[in-house]
């Protein structure tokens, strides 16, 4: 009985999106933690709310909630409630800086920290239905390897990766992209090298990567999306809990940001949202995990 559920669920996700193929899923995830993740998916939400996008975040860092923090909302709800059937996620969803969108995560629930295939079916299902109205929706993953950031990472169209100068960003994002291709058959991934000196020192950070991949990982391919500079600005954004880009529009970090914003509003939704012999965004989820 379950399995015949799933079938017509999972069916009625996958034409709803193929109606839908203006709608790009982006996950954002490292590997290490505190590597900035969630400071560039708000403030790229920020700044493609501006170039006129409408985009949702996802608090994908389930039962330990960072993006509402982040930019002083204060959710009376939050997924947790969504998954206990106590909310829907029309009532969830907050209003942040710019217009953008949040759904934000519950803090301390332990239960979250490892979603039951059920209970990711019914996050999948609630977002399938919200998703219609957006350009973009990003899932803003927990550091490490484990089942939930790989959950979300095989449900985007795309997966960008945040490293940064510290050897063991490198190693820890390494192991993401190994175990992404080998359990999710996951190919390609977009690179962005955060808290750099200069755009030299990113690409060379860069091609570090792509050789050891490139050597180890056959059939996996980077593409550099940009890089962001290092701005002592930011923990003083992060610190007043407001967006850095309306704080301090004009600093290093919101010029590097905007530049990755100009570049993916520009492009058409990637080929995975409307090919219909891909894998896609969440049939690849649960094609892969069952
Ligand atoms: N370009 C930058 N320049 C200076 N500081 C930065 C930069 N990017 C991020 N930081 C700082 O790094 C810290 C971690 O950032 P953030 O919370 O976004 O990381 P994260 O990867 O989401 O962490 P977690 O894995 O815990 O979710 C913050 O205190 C922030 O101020
Ligand atoms: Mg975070």
């Amino acid at each position: 009985m379950y399995l015949g559920s799933y079938a017509t669920t999972l069916k009625r996700m996958t034409y709803g999106k193929m109606s839908r193929s203006n709608l790009r899923v982006l996950a954002v995830s490292s590997g290490k933690g505190g590597v900035g993740k969630t400071n560039f998916v708000a403030n790229l939400a920020y700044a493609l709310s501006k170039r006129g996008k409408k985009v949702l975040i996802v608090d994908a860092d389930l039962g330990l909630n960072n993006i509402d923090i982040l930019l002083g909302l204060t959710p009376q709800k939050h997924i947790g409630h969504l998954l206990s059937a106590e909310a829907s996620v029309e009532d969830i969803i907050l209003q942040g800086p710019g217009d953008i969108h949040i759904l934000p995560a519950g803090n301390g629930l332990q239960e979250l920290t490892q979603l039951q295939p059920e209970k990711k079916m019914v996050l999948i299902n609630e977002l399938d239905h919200v998703s219609q109205g957006y350009d973009f929706l990003f899932f803003d993953t927990g550091a490490g390897i484990s089942s939930n950031v790989t959950f979300f990472c095989s449900a985007a169209h795309e997966t960008i990766l945040i490293a940064t100068t510290e050897p063991t960003s490198l190693t820890d994002v390494y192991a993401l992209i190994k175990i992404l291709h080998k359990n999710q058959a996951q190919k390609h991934f977009r690179v962005v090298i955060n808290s750099v000196s200069s755009e030299r020192e990113a690409q060379g950070i860069y091609r570090n990567l792509t050789a050891v991949t490139d050597r180890f990982l056959a059939g996996v391919s980077l593409e550099y999306l940009g890089y962001i500079l290092h701005d002592t600005n930011v923990p003083k954004a992060v610190r007043q809990q407001k967006a850095f880009l309306e704080l301090y529009p004009f600093s290093k970090f919101s010029v590097c940001i905007n530049e990755i914003a100009e570049k993916i509003s520009k492009e058409k939704p990637s080929p995975l949202s409307s090919a219909r012999d891909q894998p896609y965004f969440w049939r690849s989820a649960f094609q892969v995990q069952y």
